[in-house]
């Protein structure tokens, strides 16, 4: 079956297929702008853009020119398609200088999860810019509508994210595992919202691998897909040799999930972790501190200061330095062991495909 086309606010893609943002660093310019030139919408990640930006251009480069510039870049490369920018609530003290730039910047969509985007349409207005929230529940939805309520604004679309994503999961640790929590049971609760409130795209991401899952959310009502594992097994992703390879040689049991209190090395966000138990990060013996400062908790100051990696913080050796060691799996802090996150079906992957053959398939032609 043809993959039907999506449309969300001011923009139309011709395959209903979303290449989800993989931070930090995996999803740049490279990989969205392929994505996008396919006719799916390619997602750039904003996370640490500042780090990487600056290292790229040898000099310090502030959040909001480093975001302006990715998505110029990417939208060089698409031909005309759809880019979007995918910012982290966790990464708090970028976030609203990273909106206002994308607005800017004129950037089709920006996707917000990893905490609920509470404030996200009152930072700025955002002119032709959709705003897409992603969600793990009904609940969440209902609660970030409520806001948004307050400052006239809707969802353009909507990201349901299920427990078998990769990255950082908007679930429990029990609720992980749990089939009463499974992608295909949250999504009728989530449709009914967004037709209660008048209707937008519901986009499911978390598991889905194949034109026939495609398929398969299609006909229960969602109107589009986010993938992320099968975009990093990608050439143009911008993972390290050595990620694309645990990716390609992973098996089932290599896939692990750690939050804090219940396993480490945890993330300092607070949230479970995909991650492959083969990462160099994983197997440390010593957890890589924070020295960057992007996953901030308040501190006994009640100021924004200071993040659970960080020495001299309770159970501090428990946490990784999330952007760290993310940072290293796409080769910007060479000096510290990559951590590499995956979705469950990474063990599905056999090999490293450029992004038009992988789109040719997903669309099952
Ligand atoms: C390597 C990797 C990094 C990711 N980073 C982010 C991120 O920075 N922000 C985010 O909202 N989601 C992130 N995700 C989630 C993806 O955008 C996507 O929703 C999810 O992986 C879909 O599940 P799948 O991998 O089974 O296709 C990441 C996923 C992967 C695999």
């Amino acid at each position: 079956m043809k993959l039907p086309e999506l449309v969300i606010k001011n923009f139309r893609l011709r395959n209903c297929i979303v290449q989800g943002g993989m931070g930090v660093g995996v999803s740049r310019w490279k990989l969205a702008g392929a994505v996008s030139e396919e006719g799916g919408l390619g997602t750039i990640s904003s996370a640490a853009l500042r780090s990487i930006i600056s290292k790229q251009e040898g000099k310090n480069v502030d959040t909001y020119t480093a975001v302006r510039m990715e998505i110029e870049k990417a939208r060089s490369l698409s031909n005309g398609g759809s880019i979007a920018i995918n910012v982290m609530c966790a990464l708090v003290g970028d976030y609203d200088s990273t909106i206002r730039a994308s607005i800017d910047e004129h950037v089709d969509a920006i996707i917000s999860g990893a905490g609920l985007p509470m404030g996200l349409p009152g930072i700025q207005a955002p002119g032709n810019t959709a705003l897409i929230p992603i969600v793990s529940s009904a609940r969440a939805l209902e609660l970030i509508i409520k806001r948004w309520e307050r400052l006239k604004y809707r969802p353009d679309a909507v990201v349901l994210e299920g427990p078998l994503a990769g990255g950082h999961l908007g679930f429990k640790m029990d609720e992980v595992e749990n089939p009463d929590f499974s992608l295909e049971k949250l999504l009728p609760s989530v449709l009914e919202v967004a037709d209660k409130n008048g209707g937008f795209p519901i986009v499911v991401a978390g598991g889905i691998y194949t034109h026939e899952d495609i398929i398969k959310f299609l006909s229960m009502g969602a109107s589009g897909v986010q993938m992320g594992t099968r975009f990093l097994a990608t050439e143009e992703s911008s993972a390290t040799e050595a990620y694309k390879q645990a990716v390609v040689s992973a098996e089932m049991d290599d896939i692990t999930v750690v939050s804090y209190p219940n396993s480490s090395p945890a993330s300092p966000c607070g949230l479970p972790f995909r991650i492959l138990k083969n990462s160099p990060a994983y197997n440390a013996n010593r957890t890589p501190k924070c020295t960057r400062g992007y996953v901030l908790q308040r501190g006994s100051d009640g100021k924004l200061s200071t993040c659970r990696a960080m020495p001299g913080n309770p159970d501090s050796e428990k946490f990784l330095c999330i952007c760290n060691v993310l940072l290293a799996s796409a080769g910007y802090a060479p000096d510290e062991p990559e951590g590499y996150t995956v979705g469950t079906n990474a063990y599905r992957v056999k090999e490293i495909l450029p992004v038009s053959k992988l789109m040719t398939e997903l669309r099952g032609e």
